[in-house]
This record gives structure tokens, sequence and C-alpha cells, in this order.
């Protein structure tokens, strides 16, 4: 397994430029899976979990090319309903395929995802959605069987906002039989996303960025060629970069308003920014005041940003708060960040931070792919050095981090396991 080190205290300068949205990108390379016909996607980044879609896909019988940041699809022939245990356990967005292959073949069997570093994370919402919609689901041996003669339109009221959920029933809706009605769906751009490439494949879905959406059901789709939103979570991850280390970094290639809940929160931190279309200039603050976050469903703050910001709450002057509401056990770097000489304290799903003046380099574990985010942050700016083990977990979600990071001037280096 490969390593990471890094000495820290070094300025960083100059620009990043952020790659394409995972999030986005795993639900749109199921949606291919609607139709005869090659999808093409473009600025698609070279990640682990992305490597892990196209298996499953192809597992199933679709064709992949993927060179530079182009990949083809071609789902002609595919025609293997299952998306098995080896690979739902190893990427839970294997479940993806379940509403693009109920639609298109009126059956899907899908592994039961097991347990995840972040919490239990059961996947129930996503059932009743396939149920609302005419299917039948049985579990058998670990894993859901749904089937249906054909898919009818139908009103589906999700009881919490679940991004999974809402893009399977988006998927499984637009070949229904009739118009679907989903409530309280979620907003996240990964979600308007998805529903611009549904749209350009021939569905008919009213109602992008809010929390109604409305579904006529088509005949028949045909493939699409879009190219995918960048990522907001990467992007973030930078900002904050900048904030730690107290480096003008410039980062491009972003949608700002993407996560303009982290740039205000970051203001009550006392950093600054210039800000464009695309790009974000960070103008670092010399004492980082604490503040308080509490993760929610987009445009609040994201769950998938809270550990990144939860390390440079570290390094601040005072008491911070940190709630995470959506994932209440996603906090395994609190111990790593500890082992850095932070001081944090936990209870239920909320973290006490007391910022300590540095953080000292030791040897952290990556547990999952924002913690390992996380200890990278906190590595950057810890005096001495860092080595950060099971980094494959970074790997899932950021492209050449390590690469990045280098050319901005941070010292690290993977060491190869
Ligand atoms: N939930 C249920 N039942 C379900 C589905 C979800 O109770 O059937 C609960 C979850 O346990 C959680 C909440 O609903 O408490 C929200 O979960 P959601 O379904 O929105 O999460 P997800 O779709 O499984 C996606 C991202 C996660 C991100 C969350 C929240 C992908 C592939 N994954 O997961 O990203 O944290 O939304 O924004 O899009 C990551 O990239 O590191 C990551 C974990």
């Amino acid at each position: 397994m490969d390593k990471f080190i890094i000495k820290g205290g070094k300025n960083l300068s100059g620009c990043v430029e952020i790659s394409g949205a995972k999030n986005a990108i795993l639900p749109i390379m199921a949606a291919s899976l609607l139709t005869k016909g090659k999808s093409v996607l473009h600025n698609v980044p070279h990640l682990n979990d992305i490597k892990m879609m196209a298996h499953v896909l192809r597992v199933i019988g679709a064709r992949i090319d993927f060179e530079g940041e182009t990949m083809e699809i071609d789902a002609t022939h595919a025609s293997f309903c299952e998306a098995p245990y080896e690979l739902v356990s190893k990427m839970r967005a294997s479940i993806y395929v379940m509403g693009p292959l109920l639609a298109r073949f009126g059956s899907a069997k899908v592994s039961f995802p097991g347990g995840c570093a972040i919490g239990t994370r059961p996947v129930d919402l996503h059932l009743m959605a396939m149920e609302a919609l005419n299917a039948e689901i049985t579990i058998e041996h670990g894993y859901v069987l749904a089937k249906t003669k054909k898919l009818k339109g139908g009103n589906i009221t999700f009881p919490k906002v679940s991004v999974g959920a809402t893009a399977n029933a988006l998927m499984a809706a637009v070949l229904a039989k009739g118009e679907t009605n989903i409530y309280n769906a979620a907003i996240e751009p990964e979600i308007g996303s998805l529903i611009d490439f549904l749209n350009l494949m021939g569905a008919n879905i009213k109602g992008k960025n809010t929390d109604h959406l409305q579904i006529a059901g088509v005949k028949e789709l045909h493939p699409a060629e879009m190219t995918m939103i960048p990522d907001r979570i990467e992007a973030g991850t930078f900002v904050i970069a900048g904030a730690i280390t107290k480096s003008p970094i410039t980062i491009k290639n972003c949608v700002p308003e993407h996560i303009q809940i982290l740039l205000e929160k970051l203001k009550e931190t006392g950093c600054e920014f210039e800000i464009s279309e695309d790009s974000i200039k960070v103008i670092p603050a010399e004492n980082i005041l604490p503040t308080d976050i509490q993760t929610q469903p987009y445009p609040l703050f994201p769950t998938d940003l809270q550990a990144q910001f939860l390390a440079l709450m570290t390094l601040a002057e005072g008491t911070s708060r940190i709630e995470d509401t959506i994932f209440p056990d996603r906090f395994m770097h609190v111990a790593e960040l500890n082992r850095l000489d932070a001081d944090i304290m936990m209870n239920k799903n909320a973290a006490t931070i007391n910022g300590v003046k540095s953080l000292s380099g030791a040897e952290v574990m990556a547990t999952d792919l924002r913690a390992s985010a996380a200890l990278v942050l906190a590595g950057l700016a810890a005096s001495g050095q860092t080595t950060i083990s099971r980094i494959y977990h970074i790997d899932r979600g950021y492209e050449r981090i390590e690469e990045k990071l280098k050319k901005l001037g941070a010292d690290i280096k993977r060491i190869k396991g």
C-alpha cells in the first residue's frame, strides 16, 4: 500500500486546476446503460472509483474506452443485469445501476452494500423509490432482486434527502410509463448534472435545482455527449489548503457558487477571496479564527468537506464545534489528527476542537477518502514529517493530488507500497 511523506510548513503559491466531479460522473456512467449506442463523457478524471464503476459496467456488458479525459460508454450489448458483491462491497455507488437496469431490462440484481468506514449507510430509500415505480423487491442471500413487467410513474416522497436515492429514482423514472413526482429530492449540483445528461438523452425532467422533480416518462432514450462539471469537493479541499498553509493560491476550473457555504464559513475564520466565474484566489488569514459548522444537504455545509474543515479548525485561535448530521460516525480522522498534537474531543456526532498553536508531524493512517484529505491538509501545516499510510483511499477521489500539491510548492512524496 502506498504512503505519502509530507514535510510540512512550506508556503504554497500558484494555481491548481480542478478535475471533473467524481460524484457527478458515477451516476452519469450508470445512466449510459439506459440505451443502446455510445455515450461520450468529457472531463473525466482517472480515479479509482471511476475505474471501479467502469468495471461494474463492463461486467454488465457495456464497452468502455477511456483515453485522456474522455470516456466512451457503449451499452449496446449490455445484458447481464447484476452488480456482484465483489464490486459493490468495494464501491457503494455500484447501486446506481439498479435504476437503469430496471428501466431498460425490467430486472436488476444488486448486492447489498456492506459496512462502510463512514457509517451504516442503508439503501432503504433507493428500494422505496423503485417500489413506488412498480418494481417488486425481494432480498435473497445478501442481494436485492428488483423486477418489474413495466415501470410506471408514481409519487415518491423521500423522508430524508438522499443524493443516491434521488439519482436512482430519476434514472428509473425517465423510462417509466406516465408521470413521476419526486418530493424532497436532493438538489446537490451532482443531481443537476445528472438531470442535464438524462435530458440530453431525450428524457423529460423538470424542476432542476428544486426539491420537486417532475418526470414525464418517454418510450426510449438515445446516447448523449456531455462535459462533466468540476469537482466542488476537490475545489473546497484546495481552498482549505490555502487557508491552512496561509498561502495565496488560486483554484482554477471550478464553480465558486457550488462551495458558497464553505467560502462564507472561511470568511468567518478571517480568509478573504478574489472570485471570478470559474476561479477562486485565497487571501489567507494571518490568524485563523474559530467557527462552528453543522453538515446538512446542499446548499448547506457538505459532509464531504467536514474532515478538511476540522483539520483547519485544529489551528484556530479558540474553540470550535463541528457536527455531522448526515453521517454521524464520520469522525475517524479525529484520532489521527490528535496524533499530530491536535486537541479534539468527541461527543456523539460532534467534535469540540480546541485550537493549538501548531501541529507536529507523526505517522497517521487514512481511514476513508475525505479523512485522508484532512490528514494531507494537516500534514502540510504541521512542523516536521508526516507519514500517511493507506492512501489508496485518497486515490478513490482525488486525481494526482500529490502532483497538484507539488506544483503549488508542497513537499510531498508518494512511496510505493
Ligand atoms: N440514507 C438512508 N437510506 C438510504 C440512503 C441514504 O437512510 O437509502 C441516509 C444516509 O445514511 C445519510 C443520508 O441519507 O444519512 C444521506 O445519504 P445520501 O444517500 O445522500 O448519500 P449517498 O448518495 O450514499 C453521496 C456521495 C457521498 C456524500 C453523500 C452526502 C456519491 C457517490 N456519494 O452518497 O460522497 O457524502 O452523498 O452528500 O455521490 C464522498 O465522496 O466522499 C462521499 C462519501
